[in-house]
């Protein structure tokens, strides 16, 4: 029989650790860890992950701030609002929500980002810091699952791990992190994309597949070795009249099929999701202490 892993719950556990940190650095007279985030236009999916940072914040006790902009805002005025991020001392980290409206170039948005407060780990010196075990801040989806892995114990050292997708938010770092001495980490790690040959046969090598190419239902029980850890990180909306939104998340796996044959797998929703959001509440309060320089 399988093991979910519960995001939700692992989510509100650390939550909870965070919301008591809090407490006791705001005893100390220390002020409020405070997270800004920036985010353009009116992108569906953007506002609701926008609204989900800002509660959450909340949840813990840090002060958040929420800077909307229409998709009118000029390159040259978002890097503006940038530079007023960077140099108010009141915000530890801050983010903008991407994606972006295609006339601002989101890569000099996040250069932009002094890296000292870019909680999101997408500047080039967390990535850089990041690839060589540095402290830095890890972007959110690849903390969140390796903090999933750590907390349900699951072994990766020496374990073939293979990773489906080469994204630079998602793919390309989860893999440098499961390759990384370290616990969580150790692995033997393979990166497939869209163009690798014999995809079913690497997959049915390995004891962990983190499935993050974002095509819904992609992993089928005919590539998964009985016994492995799948981690799903696919959030693709698919319509679904039965849903009050009109749609539901639907995975990379093709979860029904998959499961059975499982130690571990990660459902969605429920699973990877919740924990990036928590990822975003600790680099913020890391950012708080100044730890990361
Ligand atoms: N869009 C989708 N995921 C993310 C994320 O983790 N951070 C930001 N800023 N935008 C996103």
């Amino acid at each position: 029989m399988y093991r979910l892993i519960d995001g939700k719950a692992i989510a509100d556990q650390v939550k909870a650790e965070i919301a008591e940190e809090v407490k006791q650095m705001v005893a100390a007279g220390k002020k409020r860890p405070h997270l800004a985030v920036i985010i353009v236009g009116h992108d569906g999916g953007s506002e609701t992950y926008v609204a989900h940072k800002v509660k959450s914040c909340e949840q813990v006790g840090f002060t958040s701030t929420r800077l909307a902009f229409e998709d009118t805002i000029t390159e040259e005025e978002l890097l503006a609002e940038i530079d007023k991020l960077n140099a108010d001392p009141d915000v530890d980290g801050f983010i903008v929500q991407l994606p972006l409206p295609k006339h601002i170039s989101e890569q000099k948005v996040i250069e932009a980002i002094d890296y000292r407060k870019d909680v999101d780990g997408f500047h080039p010196i967390n990535v850089g810091r990041m690839s060589i075990g540095l402290p830095c801040y890890v972007s959110a989806t690849p903390a969140g699952i390796m903090e999933l892995l750590k907390r349900y114990e699951i072994p990766t050292a020496g374990k073939r791990c293979v990773v489906i997708g080469r994204s630079n938010i998602v793919g390309k770092p989860v893999a440098s992190l499961m390759m990384q001495k370290a616990c969580p980490g150790d692995a033997t790690v393979t990166v497939c994309h869209s163009r690798t040959k014999d995809l079913k046969e690497i997959c049915l090598q390995a004891d962990i597949i983190i499935a993050a190419l974002g095509r819904p239902e992609f992993l089928t029980a005919d590539m998964v070795k009985p016994g492995a850890v799948i981690v799903d990180v696919g959030t693709t909306r698919v319509p679904d009249a039965t849903k009050k939104s009109g749609f539901r998340l639907c995975g990379d796996v093709k979860f029904d099929e998959v499961a059975p044959l499982c130690s571990f797998i990660t459902p969605v929703p429920g699973g990877v999701g919740p924990m990036t959001i928590v990822s975003l509440l600790k680099n913020t309060l890391l950012a708080a202490k100044g730890e990361i320089y």
